[in-house]
């Protein structure tokens, strides 16, 4: 069967989960808390979440409330736009942590590479945004550093400053929305890449050649795009507040989907939407 490992080592040396619990659009309070606690009860060790999603506190509860030691979990949030510049970057982190009810995360993401607060500065504010991370590795509040959404010239302009690489860019990647080039740069700049949207936030579930595909192997929809993912080499972040669909999500190491079909589902082209440009996102 095609290797897909349970865990992943980043460049930077730490292990990863290869598959992460997906939060944007979880409701911050009681939904949030229990779906954490049942991600983490069905086995995920990886949470993904971001100041932007507005639900930190019900993902520090949900981590409570399963009872888990902290070690076991590796914990991203993202640095929300309006946060860029180096003392913003400090302050919201140091929020994020009080949220989180953490004293570190695991990987700490710039969100969007050019909000719009800093369209006509991004380069600047994004260095010392990186400066900022930085020190905060060096204090061992953070244990790797990120992007998400940057394209090769955000990518590039932010190596000619950086003094740590970035170990991922977490994007949009699904079958249909594969980023090719984006991807492919970013490995050879040593990061890996992360699937936010596995499933087209739900769009999938629309595309009748991936449910008859699904159907052949005996397995859901979300199963075959999730397994997709990482044998695409993407490490997914499938999102649900649904118990039983988070188990489902998680069962996918049992099969393997044939070259052929691979190849398939790569080619559906934007059958659950395309990537966003981040050169012009409205915020
Ligand atoms: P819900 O949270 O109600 O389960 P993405 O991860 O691409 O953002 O997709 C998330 C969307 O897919 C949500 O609407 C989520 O709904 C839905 N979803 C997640 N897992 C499944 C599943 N196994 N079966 C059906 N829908 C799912």
């Amino acid at each position: 069967m095609a290797g897909v490992a349970k865990t992943l080592t980043l460049a930077n040396g730490i292990t990863i989960p290869s598959i992460g619990f997906g939060t944007w659009q979880t409701p911050d309070g009681d939904i949030a808390a229990e779906s954490v606690k049942n991600a983490i009860e069905a086995g995920y060790r990886h949470i993904d979440t971001a100041q932007a999603y507005g639900n930190e506190a019900g993902v520090g509860e949900g981590i409570r409330m399963s009872g888990i030691d902290r070690s076991e979990l590796f914990v991203t949030t993202k640095l929300t736009n309006d946060n860029h510049t180096y003392e913003l970057t400090k302050s919201s982190f140091k929020k994020s942590l009080e949220d989180l009810g953490l004293d570190y995360v695991d990987l700490f993401l710039i969100h969007w590479p050019r909000p719009l607060r800093f369209r006509d500065n991004w380069q600047r504010a994004n260095e010392e945004t990186w400066r900022a991370m930085e020190e905060l590795v060096d204090d061992g509040r953070i244990r790797a550093i990120g992007l998400s959404n940057f394209h090769r010239h955000h990518i590039d302009a932010l190596l000619q400053t950086a003094r740590i690489k970035p170990v991922v860019n977490q994007i949009r990647l699904c079958p249909g929305c594969t980023q090719d080039e984006l991807v492919n740069y970013s490995r050879e700049c040593g990061m890996m890449p992360e699937a936010y949207s596995p499933l087209g936030t739900g769009k999938i579930f629309n595309v009748d050649e991936v449910k008859a595909m699904a159907d052949r192997y005996g397995k859901s929809v979300a199963q075959l795009c999730i397994r997709w993912s990482l044998q695409m080499g993407f490490i997914p972040l499938p999102k649900s507040v649904n118990a039983d669909r988070i188990r489902e999500n998680l069962d996918v190491y049992d099969f393997e989907i044939s070259a052929e079909d691979m190849n398939i589902l790569t080619g559906l082209t934007e059958c659950a939407g395309g990537a966003p440009d981040p050169d012009n996102m409205p915020f």
